[in-house]
């Protein structure tokens, strides 16, 4: 992996509070087209992106997400389409589903950052509200939103930073002893 490669990955930050300014149309294609290319379970593909930049409909979905801190100019929705799982006889309840969310939402996310703008996840919102403000097909689930746009110049939100925390905190090399 490049050196640049990595340097994206570890620079890039949930931002919170955005500017105004405008994402282009070909930007966000070009982080569509990055996000074509995450990880798939089974390569059977069952997120479905749903872009939003209308004002008024960003307005009511920041209603009805607490966890929605940015008015992000652009929302790309990643939904789980149901039809894919009926077709392939996957139950709601496997776990490469959502695992596709978040491969998906991490090269959404890099793909954002590589191209200069900043990006944060959401998955604190109604979804019975956002299905009806969205008018979602009912076999759309939607399961997170990646909020995308420019970085505010100053910056006063945050989570809580705990210790801060290496790999090696995370990782534990080979077999576990038995007792
Ligand atoms: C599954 C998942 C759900 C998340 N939901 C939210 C959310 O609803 N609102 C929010 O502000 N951040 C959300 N985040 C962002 C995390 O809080 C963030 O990734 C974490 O604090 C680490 O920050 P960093 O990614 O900038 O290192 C979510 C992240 C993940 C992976």
């Amino acid at each position: 992996m490049s050196e640049d490669a990595l340097n994206n990955i570890r620079t890039r930050r949930v931002v919170r509070e955005m500017s105004d300014e405008p994402v282009s149309r070909e930007q966000i294609e070009t982080i569509l087209e990055a996000a074509r290319w995450a990880p798939s379970g089974g390569n059977l593909r069952p997120i479905r992106f749903v872009v939003i930049e209308d004002e008024e409909t960003r307005r009511l979905i920041r209603l009805v997400s607490p966890g929605m801190f940015q008015k992000a100019p652009a929302l790309i929705l990643l939904c789980l389409n149901e039809d894919v799982m009926i077709e392939h006889s996957l139950p709601a309840s496997d776990r490469a589903l959502l695992i596709d969310v978040g491969t998906a939402a991490q090269t959404i996310m890099l793909a954002a950052h590589g191209i200069g703008l900043a990006s944060g996840p959401v998955t604190s919102y109604s979804k019975a509200a956002i299905s009806v403000i969205l008018n979602l097909p009912d076999s759309y689930s939607p399961e997170m939103f990646i909020c995308i746009g420019h970085k505010a110049e100053s910056t006063r939100r945050g989570m809580k930073t705990w210790k801060k925390i290496t790999w090696r905190d995370l990782t534990h090399w080979e077999r576990f002893p038995q007792d």
